[in-house]
């Protein structure tokens, strides 16, 4: 199966994706009053297994609550509804797109009278920026369009409003000739790729940008940062003038869609020596085992889909404490 094609979990019912429609009135399509999750379910030698599908869920249902949003079903409907959507179809391997919208009522710009529904859509993604990209690495630009200001679009969500920005960020860049644009905060400060979080190396220590600095909260970008401690390194989260860039031995992007990409040149400036660092690439080693269950999974990150693996007791056992 691939994109357009299969079911679709739709408020409640599994629904051909051919027929998933909304109304053109809905509160979503006109004011992109929508929040939603990307996530990933990996093929592993021990069967099918959702990576930190708890915390994307848990993301969610923050940016419900930031948008005032009465998200219509429990944490653990949803849970079971990604888990049961992904059976239907039959997955290995797939992207999950969790949504929650408001959908057909009025029109007007106060989106509280209008209902709340949700959806599932799954499809078969492979490496984002290409196959390549994962051990050669990319060229990316710093965008003229930065992340927005804190107090107006809130970064902590992920809603579908703050993608207009990202899009912007992604089409210039693809337009001047590059796979992806970094974007500023307001104040100058490093922040983010358009759909990725960024991490650079200097002096072998790791650096990210904070949360403060108008990033989208990346699930990928919290386990870089937990598997970099466990492999050793120093880690800083701290904010980054945009010229640490250039003067980085390594740098490279972390996000589910992206996984972890490195970076070899911004702005035509070659990072390190312009080819993946012995540091990007211990990381990425690190992610991948952990993800398609090459090593033990020691923080409890996946959960099996089809198998009734013992994570999938400790994942039930957590969300009945949280219910
Ligand atoms: C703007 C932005 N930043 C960062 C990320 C990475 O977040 P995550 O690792 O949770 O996928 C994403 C991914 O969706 C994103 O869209």
């Amino acid at each position: 199966m691939s994109f357009g094609t299969g079911k679709i979990w739709m408020n409640g019912s599994l629904v051909d994706w051919a027929d998933a429609k909304i109304h053109i009135g809905a509160h979503v399509v006109h004011y992109g009053s929508a929040v939603f999750e990307g996530a990933r379910c990996y093929e592993t030698s021990r069967g099918s297994a959702c990576f930190r599908l708890d915390a994307h869920l848990e993301r969610l249902f923050d940016s419900c609550k930031i948008y005032r949003m009465e998200p219509p079903l429990t944490y653990n409907d949803m849970h079971q509804a990604v888990l049961q959507t992904i059976r239907a179809n039959q997955y290995k391997a797939c992207y999950i797109r969790p949504i929650v919208y408001r959908g057909y009522h009025t029109l007007g710009v106060n989106p509280l009278p209008c209902p709340v529904d949700s959806a599932v859509l799954l499809w078969e993604w492979g490496a984002y920026l290409g196959q390549d990209a994962l051990t050669n690495g990319v060229d990316v630009c710093v965008s003229s369009w930065s992340r927005s200001a804190p107090n107006t679009f809130p970064t902590l969500a992920k809603s579908s409003a703050n993608y207009a920005n990202s899009t912007l960020v992604k089409m210039e860049a693809i337009v001047e000739g590059y796979s992806e644009g970094i974007a500023l905060d307001t104040g100058g400060y490093l922040s983010e790729g358009s759909g990725q979080n960024l991490f650079l190396v200097r002096n072998d220590i790791i650096y990210t940008p904070p949360v403060t600095a108008a990033i989208l909260p990346g699930i990928t970008r919290d386990s870089i940062l937990t598997l970099a401690q466990d492999l050793g390194f120093k880690v800083r989260e701290e904010m980054l003038p945009r010229e640490m860039l250039y003067i980085a031995d390594e740098a490279f992007f972390v996000g589910t869609a992206v996984e972890v990409t490195p970076i070899k040149t911004v702005d035509k400036i070659a990072i390190g020596n312009g080819r993946r660092g012995p540091i990007t690439e211990a990381i990425q080693q690190a992610f991948f085992d952990i993800v398609t269950a090459r090593v033990e999974d020691r923080h409890g990150w996946l959960e099996y889909v089809y198998d009734g693996e013992p994570r999938e007791a400790v994942a039930a056992a957590k969300r009945s404490a949280r219910a």
